[in-house]
């Protein structure tokens, strides 16, 4: 079911008021759009790419809402220039993409897969060419299916060592040219969604094995950071994570217990453990002998300074001692995903974060909408996503007037995609994708995320001075025709 729109402040933007939003991030701010490989690649068995266990978690009957896979998704890996054509017409000057394990190192051990390797070359070397800045993420989801069949992926501590030695292999690949590597993408999502709930790959059902993993991949995020760092001093090493505020379904007692409990695994668990060195007592207490194993000096490797944090933030959750993730409170806009729309919280959330940790700088990694969008005479009209999208900037901008550090906001995502057990009836793109033809075709929100970034890169001088008429001609003249 689609869900009403955000309301009230967010129409949208004219240009004069693009340009005042524009004018609300200092110079510098990195703006860009996310994808990840499994997502959006396909060519699942092309070119020597090894099975990943999203592949063979896709073939359990009912484990996909739409029986599909990632197997062709949007075909991009053959489709790679044309796509990053498409970026550059948007103009967007970054772009986080996630490098597929199994495409790579097919089998999950030493031996690369040449093809693999050149094809993150050719994307990287567009992206230069274009004047897009590459962002790569080690690992987003994709483990290859060997390391999870024949150790039990990242339950056991073996993975974590394999991902170093794969993070270092990569970093030698593309770090002169890649200066920004993230190790892990959103590790509870691998913990909690795949280990402890079952409902994503591997599909796994314990807490205990939950807890494992979420150490494990914390723990596979210092050890890659370190090889990535031996292999190439001076690039930027960070992680992702998925954050949200967690608030009880009410005031009882056992409800706000709750909520503290689950704010300790989604937030406290993974930046206390990055941050401060520890995992959160209560948490320990709370998971009992379920906790992880932890040897000695994980805590010093996990610990190791970031160069930056990337935060993905798409809704609050709510929990209570009857259930627990609920992804909005009752009564509240949602997206098509049952997701709250609460732009507000997003900035409380950010704040909060910068009160409670020593942050390093931060970067919206993922931010974004699935809304039911309809084609009608080749156009997409998605005003609730771009109204999204729009009141989510807004808020970033607020935190950065309230003190945060936050030098970067990545759209989730490009391209319509494969949405993991959703299948293709979720839609998150602003740019469209017909799965039949695989033709392509910014939404309305693109092409009002491309007037944005265009008004912020005008040069400073330019949008003080110009009159405002001829600076609204320039714009719509740039963004108007040129865009496909
Ligand atoms: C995030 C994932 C991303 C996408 C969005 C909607 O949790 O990192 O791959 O599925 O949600």
């Amino acid at each position: 079911m689609c869900g009403p729109a955000p309301r009230g402040d967010v129409l949208p933007t004219s240009n004069s008021g693009i340009e005042a939003l524009a004018r609300r991030f200092p110079a510098g701010f990195l703006w860009g759009v996310s994808t990840s490989a499994y997502q959006i690649e396909g060519a699942a068995a092309s070119d020597g790419r090894g099975p990943s266990i999203w592949d063979e978690f896709c073939r359990l009957p009912g484990a996909i809402a739409d029986g599909s896979s990632g197997e062709t998704a949007c075909d991009h890996y053959h489709r790679l220039q044309s796509d990053l054509d498409l970026m550059q017409r948007l103009g967007i000057p970054a772009y986080r993409f996630s490098i597929s394990w199994p495409r790579v190192r097919p089998d999950g051990g030493a031996a690369g897969n040449e093809p693999g390797l050149t094809f993150y070359d050719r994307l990287v070397d567009g992206l230069l060419s274009r004047g897009i800045q590459p962002l790569a993420t080690l690992y987003h989801w994709d483990l290859p299916a060997r390391l999870q069949r024949e150790s039990g992926g990242w339950a056991d501590r073996g993975t974590a060592e394999a991902f170093a030695d794969y993070a270092g292999m990569m970093a030698r690949r593309l770090g002169d040219r890649v200066r920004s590597f993230t190790t892990q993408n959103e590790p509870w999502v691998t913990a909690t969604l795949g280990h402890e709930m079952g409902v994503f790959a591997p599909g796994v059902k314990s807490r205990a094995t939950a807890m494992q993993v979420a150490h494990h991949c914390l723990l596979s995020h210092g050890l890659g950071a370190q090889a990535v760092r031996a292999a190439r001093p001076g690039v930027s090493v960070g992680i992702v994570l998925n954050l949200s505020p967690v608030y009880p379904a009410s005031d009882a007692p056992e409800d706000v217990l709750q909520a503290t409990r689950d704010d300790g695994l989604l937030v406290r668990w993974y930046l206390d453990a990055l941050l401060l060195g520890a995992y959160p007592a209560d948490v320990l207490d709370y998971v009992g002998a379920d906790g992880p194993r932890i040897r000695p000096g994980d805590a010093q490797t996990i610990a190791a300074p970031l160069d930056f944090l990337g935060v993905n933030f798409y809704n609050p959750m709510v929990s209570g001692a009857g259930r627990r993730w609920v992804p909005a409170r009752e009564g509240a806009p949602v997206t098509d995903m049952g997701w709250e729309v609460a732009p507000r919280d997003f900035s409380e959330f950010l704040l909060r974060l910068h009160h409670d940790y020593p942050l390093p700088p931060l970067y919206i990694a993922e931010n974004g909408a699935a809304y039911q969008d309809r084609v009608v005479n080749g156009q997409v009209d998605d005003e609730p996503r771009r109204a999204y999208l729009e009141s989510h900037v807004r808020a970033v901008a607020d935190a950065i007037d309230l003190g945060v550090d936050l030098r970067g906001y990545f759209v989730w995502s490009l391209l319509d995609n494969f949405e993991w057990a959703h299948g293709y009836a979720k839609r998150f793109g602003i740019v469209h994708v017909d799965y039949a033809t695989q033709e392509r075709r910014p939404k309305q929100s693109a092409l009002w995320y491309s007037r944005l970034l265009r008004a912020f890169l005008q040069p400073a001088s330019t949008r003080a001075t110009e009159p405002r008429q001829s600076t609204c001609e320039g714009m719509s003249r740039r963004t108007g025709s040129e865009l496909p």
